[in-house]
């Protein structure tokens, strides 16, 4: 599979649960394609579809693997692989560490992805192949109190949890903050845990997000609205090669995290 089909494939199952997305290209793009710097993945720490498991598709697609990133207090580790092509978006996933979470989680997250079928991890496509399993309401709400990540993959399953636009390359605007007051100027809820803007000039790159769309998502016992995927911008310094800087800063993808947060 090519990276361009990939991430069309991507995007085509991101659109329903980020319906704001299009428009963020209307306004910031004018209707003229909008280049991404990366999007990004959740899944399960589990030998079936964790990290390892679904790193040979990206390989096979040309990407190189980069940095390793680990969150803490959210129980995640993370990664991301890079085209050598740079007008391909980065591909950054992250995993929920079970063997961290209580056993509780473990017993509620165990039959989802034993659901799985063996063989749908061998798809490419298997990270925007949504929800293998039904929940009910209650079984989200439990995961919520514990871990708004694993609420989330257990709701809205696998797909681009957000893809990002990338400044660098959007013309007309030179920062994330352009960006932000362009989108606040238009009535979008942007993420302001720490601070509308997440990253600063020394740390190389500065990050910002919408606030997830809220959509209908069937459950088990009925259709509850919950928070689906967002939109990202990122704007990358020159580091002292000259080369843009192109990997992430942890304190700032944690709180980007947090544009899918319930409560
Ligand atoms: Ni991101």
């Amino acid at each position: 599979m090519t990276p361009e089909a990939f991430f069309a494939a991507l995007w085509r199952d991101y659109l329903p649960l980020a319906p704001s997305a299009e428009r963020v290209h209307a306004v910031l793009g004018g209707g003229a394609p909008i280049i991404n710097d990366h999007i990004a993945l959740r899944t399960f720490a589990d030998p079936r579809i964790g990290l390892e498991a679904l790193e040979p598709h990206f390989l096979a697609m040309g990407f190189a693997v980069g940095d390793h990133y680990r969150f803490q207090a959210k129980k995640l580790r993370a990664r991301y692989y890079r085209h050598p092509d740079p007008t391909v978006p980065k591909i950054f996933i992250s995993e929920l560490l079970l063997d961290e979470c209580s056993d509780a989680l473990r017993a509620t997250v165990a039959p989802l992805i034993d659901a799985i079928p063996d063989a749908a991890p061998a798809d490419p496509l298997f990270v925007s192949s949504g929800r293998h399993w039904s929940v009910p309401q209650a079984t989200y709400e439990a995961l919520l109190a514990e871990s708004e990540y694993a609420a989330w993959l257990a709701a809205i399953g696998f797909r681009a949890n957000h893809f990002t636009v990338s400044v660098n390359q959007l013309p007309g605007y030179d920062s994330v903050a352009q960006v932000n007051a362009k989108l606040q100027a238009e009535g979008f809820a942007l993420n302001a845990s720490g601070g509308l803007i997440k990253g600063s000039p020394e740390v190389m790159l500065e990050q910002s997000a919408t606030l997830a769309d809220r959509v209908p998502v069937d459950f088990a016992d009925g259709v509850q609205t919950i928070p689906g995927c967002f939109y990202e911008f990122a704007y990358r310094y020159p580091q002292a090669d000259g080369q843009l800087y192109q990997g992430f800063v942890e304190a700032s993808a944690d709180k980007i995290f947090e544009s899918t947060d319930a409560r």
